[in-house]
């Protein structure tokens, strides 16, 4: 669909508040919680954006994005090539991060990844839930989104708020409060190190109960020291050389097979692919130790040797 941008303002340091509508007004798809869309950006590359607002709101679709001054491109051109009026590709919503039902949550966001938190926080304030606590990461009081709003009545006692400098003598310290399993469920949006972090943490913890989702610039899925291998198909015996500068999804496209993703990021699961053969460079966030025996993530996992033996 296409939408207009009508509310364009920044929400902290490089942070912008996108506000989409319809262009002749009127109710948009509908969405829940942790829900993101595919925007088609100015610079041409798609991008998936979390939706932050209440999802009782059903005229508007609020994004919060970070214009990455390292990153692709993409997200710079959304701050620095669009303004209000302008009318924008928009897919429809798609939850990949989806809040359960449950007694008690405990989010941690870090950075640009307080956005499908906020619009969790949101929905929860709405319905009247009070069992969950907030604890948001960011370098400094300058570079926190939303701070206003969680600093208010409503919601003080239940965010903690965490400025590091920047100093990684100064991260916060998760271990207290998951050094005894509890019975909530889990949600983090962040850097790739604040994530593995709560990994490292909440290892003892049942997996299924923690959630998350990464849409972030900082993950380099293909690194400087990446080696080219092949991957065969089990069944067709199909081989295809994956370069030291590609993914194997990335490869496997190119090479004309219409394969689902998501995240890109190896957070969401959309692109799990069954491992016949090989050792496998896991570098996801999503399979558990057992899964990774039989499956692979191919938007972020590689090769350690010279070959994979895959069904994709
Ligand atoms: S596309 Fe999300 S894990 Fe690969």
């Amino acid at each position: 669909m296409s939408l207009k941008l009508d509310r364009k303002i920044p929400l902290a340091e490089d942070i912008w508040l996108f506000e989409f509508v319809r262009p002749q007004g009127g109710a948009l798809p509908a969405f829940e919680a942790g829900a993101h869309v595919t925007v088609i950006t100015p610079s041409g590359a798609r991008r998936n954006y979390s939706l932050c607002n209440d999802p009782a709101e059903n005229q508007r679709y609020q994004l919060g994005i970070k214009a990455e001054r390292n990153g692709r491109g993409a997200s710079l051109s959304m701050v620095e090539q669009t303004e209000v009026g302008d009318v924008l590709p928009v897919a429809d919503p798609e939850n990949s991060f989806e809040l359960v039902d449950a007694e008690e949550y405990i989010f941690i966001a870090g950075g640009i990844g307080i956005t499908p938190i906020m619009c969790m926080v949101r929905s929860l304030m709405a319905r009247g839930h009070a069992g969950f606590h907030l604890y948001y990461v960011t370098r400094s009081p300058e570079l926190t989104a939303f701070g206003e709003e969680l600093a208010d009545g409503a919601l003080a006692d239940r965010v903690t708020v965490h400025h590091d400098g920047g100093d990684p003598d100064n991260v916060y310290d998760f271990w207290p409060l998951f050094e005894k399993p509890g019975k909530a469920h889990v949600y983090c949006c962040g850097p790739r190190a604040l994530m593995e972090e709560i990994r490292g943490v909440s290892g003892h913890w049942p997996q299924s109960r923690i959630h998350f989702e990464d849409f972030a610039s900082d993950v380099q899925a293909v690194r400087e020291d990446d080696r080219a291998f092949t991957v065969r198909h089990a069944d067709t015996g199909e081989t295809i050389e994956v370069p030291a500068d590609a993914t194997i999804l990335d490869t496997l496209r190119h090479a004309g097979h219409d394969l689902p993703s998501s995240c890109e990021s190896g957070t969401c699961g959309t692109c799990r692919t069954e491992l016949v053969e090989g050792e496998v460079d896991h570098r996801d966030m999503v399979l558990e130790a057992h899964q990774r025996e039989t499956h692979i993530m191919i938007c972020v996992s590689r090769a350690r040797g010279d070959e994979l033996v895959l069904r994709w």
